[in-house]
């Protein structure tokens, strides 16, 4: 019998593809009916300590190969959440916590906060490529993110998951770093810093003027971090970037993802996209004799 089930560090999936964080999850309202339209999981806005209005607009910008975004992590702050999370109890599937922080310590108390509201796993957003202060600003520091997984691992018993950035030529030391402070698992990547320009105004489109890229664009960018990754750690990974069909999500689990996040392709392609992808990756398996996606993982590195 093929079967789309995962374990991802002790997360139990239905399937392996998971809303990524930033993409209708403010709400509980909007994490259920991701769940509902078939994500295996689904994770949060990034959340942070303080009610936070995010930059003015415009904040995205639409490209043929995805989005530029620059939000400026706009969130209702950690307290007014814990209403969100309750409603979201009862979710057919996994809720993991996105938190952003500019320490450890605040790191640890979102954590905690994330874990009493119900949480399965936390993601920790160490790759925001503009937000200062937080973000990769921290994310690019091997010792720096050795210390924010170690105090959040020393106040949490559910899983800890690090999101990090393409960014920076320390990839493999900042995951290494990461694993070795007992991170459960590596989500790669988040988006990559990028611009769009307005000629007609002569200025960046961006309020911010520097954003983040996702979408198909940084498919090959994702995919090869990713590979690298798996050659590298002993811990989960968790592909995204670009994952818009199934034969994407395929690539980034035969270069070693144990699952896949889905961003951008929620708005390009539809709430359907979790359904498209595992109807088509189901299709794939039963051609290709895999009976499990565990069987699928790496195998691009044989
Ligand atoms: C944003 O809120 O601007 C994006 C967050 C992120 O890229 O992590």
């Amino acid at each position: 019998m093929t079967s789309l089930k995962v374990e991802v560090a002790a997360l139990k999936l239905s399937n392996p593809t998971i809303l990524a964080s930033g993409v209708m999850d403010e709400t509980a309202a909007s994490l259920l009916n991701m769940a509902r339209a078939g994500a295996g999981a689904v994770v949060t806005k990034s959340i942070g300590s303080e009610p936070r209005k995010g930059y003015p607009n415009p904040t995205l910008v639409e490209l043929d190969w995805g989005y530029i975004n620059a939000m400026g992590l706009p969130n209702p702050g950690i307290e007014a959440f814990a209403e969100e999370m309750r409603l979201a109890r009862g979710c057919p599937a996994p809720v993991i916590g996105s938190i952003f922080a500019s320490s450890a310590k605040e790191f640890s108390f979102l954590a905690s906060k994330m874990q009493d509201y119900g949480a399965a796993a936390v993601e920790l957003n160490l790759s925001c490529p503009h937000a200062k202060g937080y973000g990769m600003e921290l994310g690019v520091d091997p010792e720096m993110v050795s210390a924010v997984v170690r105090e959040v691992k020393s106040v949490c018993s559910i899983p800890v998951f690090a999101k990090l950035t393409p960014n920076t030529h320390q990839l493999m030391e900042v995951a290494k770093a990461a694993e070795a402070a007992g991170c459960d698992a590596i989500v790669a990547v988040n988006t990559v810093k990028a611009m769009a320009i307005s000629v007609e105004m002569r200025r960046p489109i961006l309020s911010n003027k520097g954003g983040g890229l996702s979408g198909p664009a940084i498919k090959p960018i994702g995919l090869r971090c990713v590979y690298d990754l798996h050659s590298t750690l002993n811990i989960p990974i968790i592909g995204v970037g670009g994952v818009e069909d199934w034969r994407d999500a395929v690539e980034y689990i035969m270069a070693g993802a144990s699952a896949v996040q889905v961003g951008s392709a929620v708005g390009r392609v539809g709430l359907n996209v979790f359904e498209l992808i595992c109807t088509g990756m189901k299709e794939f398996m039963v051609r290709e004799g895999f009976e499990s996606v565990s069987q699928m993982v790496g195998v691009a590195h044989e």
